[in-house]
């Protein structure tokens, strides 16, 4: 099973990228595409490099994958950035954390404009820095007429929280007497969710050989396909997505249901 979920393409290794990516926008393109971005601390321990310049290599991974999604047709990219529980990271790491959208921004925000990407955030807004929260605001209303990919950053973002609040508010409502508990249904729920104006991912890659969700959209990935790397963050390239995309169009997606129904 592991084999399967780690399997690399190795039975079109010699053809050419832009062949590749040719033959694979033939196929069915992943409309939503959810990546935990890791093993940016691995790549530059691997270099003797301090943590925080994995990160900051894995930026420019977050630039390469963008472009490549958009250009493949893919609707809607969300990449975990900070978790509700990377705070409990060193104090320079996190604020180098909370820099990386001003600089990531800063620096490629033209381009995305460029490309009609609209660039959105979900997570806990209200504690990260302001600094933080600007330069992304900036970059949300500058784009938010484009109608090509969007990109949307988790920045402190926890599935649990989310999915406790989203009950808060439907328990108020219930508490105002506007709905019964019995009335609450799962479209209800997924409509309170950060990820309300967004499709379900359809497809989740996890980097870096780890093998888990780590409080990442639990409710949203119940019947999104993955797909799990042994490549570091910073070396996942445009053939990488390849990779998982060209294994996400051989998956026979069931949703509990029966072959071909
Ligand atoms: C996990 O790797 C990665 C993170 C907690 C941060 C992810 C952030 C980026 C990839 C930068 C991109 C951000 C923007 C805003 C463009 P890790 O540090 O846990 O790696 P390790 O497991 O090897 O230590």
């Amino acid at each position: 099973m592991l084999n399967k979920l780690f399997r690399r393409n190795t039975e079109r290794p010699n053809l050419m990228l832009a062949e590749r990516i040719s033959l694979v926008k033939n196929e069915m393109i992943p409309t939503h595409i959810a990546i935990i971005m890791d093993g940016n601390g691995r790549w530059a321990k691997k270099r003797a490099l301090p943590r925080v310049a994995g990160h900051h290599e894995g930026m420019k991974t977050v630039r390469k994958i963008t472009r490549l999604a958009n250009d493949l047709g893919v609707k809607a990219l969300t990449v975990y950035a900070f978790s509700t529980e990377n705070w409990k990271r060193p104090k320079m790491e996190v604020d180098f954390l909370m820099r990386l959208p001003e600089e990531f921004l800063g620096t490629y925000l033209p381009e995305l404009i460029e490309q009609n990407v609209r660039v959105e955030m979900m997570g806990e807004i209200d504690s990260i820095p302001p600094h933080t929260h600007a330069a992304v605001n900036k970059a949300m209303l500058a784009t938010k007429d484009n109608t090509g990919l969007v990109l949307n950053f988790a920045l402190n973002y926890g599935s649990r929280s989310e999915i406790t609040k989203a009950t808060q508010s439907l328990a108020e409502q219930v508490k105002q007497g506007k709905l019964l508990p019995s009335e609450i249904t799962e479209e209800m729920l997924s409509q309170h969710l950060m990820t309300c104006s967004l499709p379900e991912p359809d497809l989740l890659i996890r980097t870096s050989g780890e093998v888990r969700l780590s409080n990442f959209m639990l409710w949203q990935l119940a019947y999104t396909e993955f797909w799990f790397t042994d490549t570091l963050w910073p070396d996942f390239d445009e053939s990488c997505l390849l990779d998982a995309v060209e294994s996400y169009q051989k998956r026979n997606r069931r949703y509990g249901g029966l072959k071909g129904e």
